[in-house]
């Protein structure tokens, strides 16, 4: 399994402390912002990973991070010269991925959820997580029956048909990389990450599982807050 941290974007959300530096480098409570997310895999047991960056600040990204040693893993580096969609990165990583299966996890996405167990028992398809949100509207949303088999998903839907939002970790088979190849951009103008559940879905072959530990997306100043918050409570707790 290969790991890959999506961290490049423009954080637009955050002007103007991201006009000085990128978001996944920003302060959540003691850490640069993207510390978690590798922790989040090295715990899972991936430790081959690749680091997808914008070209803004990417010499900070290696000042800081370098080859992974500290982490217990190994890093290799690649940027995304325009953020068009999350699904770019199967493309920008598909020499990365090989005939590997891969797990990306966004670069704000803050977890306090051991994934080894899920990660150990995948064997191909896809696996997503979904978690209950307040706010499903701004993200990507899952529809379940009653039974919680999923049916579908949507992107920012308007009108959500659950409260379960997909969180920012996926595990994939490398059937992956000719399906990101394959996607047209959406009305927003970007690759859709709901375009490539649905395509898994439809194949029957996609697993969603409900997500019992802490997440958050650190994208905007509340929430920001919040994970530093959860995260010196946390600590101090320990
Ligand atoms: P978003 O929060 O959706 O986008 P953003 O970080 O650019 O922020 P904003 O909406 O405030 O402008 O991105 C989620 C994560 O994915 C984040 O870590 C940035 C990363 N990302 C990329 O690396 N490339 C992309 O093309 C996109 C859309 C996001």
């Amino acid at each position: 399994m290969k790991g890959i941290i999506l961290a490049g974007g423009r954080a637009t959300r955050l002007f103007p402390l991201t006009k000085i530096t990128s978001k996944q480098l920003l302060p959540v409570y003691d850490k640069p912002m993207i510390f978690y997310p590798i922790e989040t895999l090295v715990k899972a047991g991936i430790t081959e990973i690749l680091i997808i960056i914008a070209p803004d600040y990417s010499g900070h990204f290696l000042n800081l991070l370098g080859s992974g040693e500290q982490f217990g893993a190994k890093f290799s580096y690649a940027v995304q010269h325009e953020p068009r969609g999350l699904p770019e990165a199967f493309i920008i990583g598909q020499d990365f991925i090989g005939n590997n299966n891969v797990t990306m996890i966004l670069g704000d996405n803050i977890f306090d959820q051991d994934f080894s167990q899920d990660i150990k028992a995948f064997k191909s398809g896809g696996m997503v997580f979904a978690k209950k949100v307040t706010d499903p509207e701004r993200f990507g949303v899952v529809e379940f029956d009653q039974s919680m088999k999923a049916l579908s998903f949507e992107e920012k839907p308007l009108k959500p048909k659950s409260n379960y939002a997909a969180v920012g970790l996926y595990t994939y088979d490398n059937q992956v990389c000719q399906i990101a190849s394959q996607l047209k951009p959406s009305a927003r103008g970007e690759l859709e990450m709901v375009d490539i559940h649905n395509t898994y879905l439809k194949k029957n072959q996609l697993q969603v599982k409900v997500l019992d530990g802490f997440w958050a997306d650190a994208g905007t100043f509340d929430s920001l807050l919040a994970v530093s918050n959860f995260m010196a409570q946390k600590t101090k707790s320990s």
